[in-house]
């Protein structure tokens, strides 16, 4: 099946239920969505899935937030996301897209170079300092961020 993808308008709400499954810290969400772009995926008009596009430097950008509502998820609609944001990024001319996920999360990880995503680094302890509970997932400890690109 496929989404219906739009921009998320100003005027609009934000989806904070989809924010908040991607990212637990309503604080760092809050921060990162000033000045981005907000893909929203929609099926017959109703939001189920979202994606937080961000420039991070002059030529690349980084997927700050991806989720699908969960009763959704595993049917292919994730994959809809990233490769419409990847398009995005590459006709705005951008030179790369990034994404960072947790060394817990397996599924994200696989998803991600699934896409063409190469790990090209890890962001040590990032969990462990920006976020307050522990979060733990998949029988793992989350602490470092897993840092992916895509070379567009
Ligand atoms: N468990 C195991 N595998 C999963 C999975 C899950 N929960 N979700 C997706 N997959 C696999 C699918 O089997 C598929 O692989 P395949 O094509 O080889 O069969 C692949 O990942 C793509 O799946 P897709 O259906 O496009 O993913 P999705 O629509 O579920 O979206 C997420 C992926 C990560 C956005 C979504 O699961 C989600 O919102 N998760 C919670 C929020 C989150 O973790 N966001 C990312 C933070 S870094």
């Amino acid at each position: 099946m496929k989404m219906n993808i739009r921009t998320l308008t100003n005027d609009e709400k934000l989806p904070w239920d989809l924010l908040l499954l991607a990212d637990p810290s309503r604080l760092i969400v809050q921060e990162y969505v000033k000045n981005a772009v907000i893909y929203v995926g929609e099926l017959e008009r109703k939001i189920i899935a979202i994606c937080v596009v961000k420039e991070t430097a002059k030529t690349i950008v980084e997927i700050m937030n991806i989720a699908v509502n969960e009763s959704m998820q595993g049917k292919g609609f994730g994959k809809q996301l990233i490769h419409f944001a990847v398009q995005e990024a590459s006709k705005r001319g951008y030179a790369q897209i990034e994404i960072g996920t947790g060394n817990s999360s397996i599924p994200q990880l696989r998803l991600y170079q699934q896409c063409g995503f190469r790990i090209v680094g890890v962001d040590f302890d990032y969990f462990t300092r920006h976020y307050d509970e522990e979060i733990s997932e998949n029988g793992l400890i989350c602490r470092d961020m897993i840092r992916l690109s895509y070379e567009l």
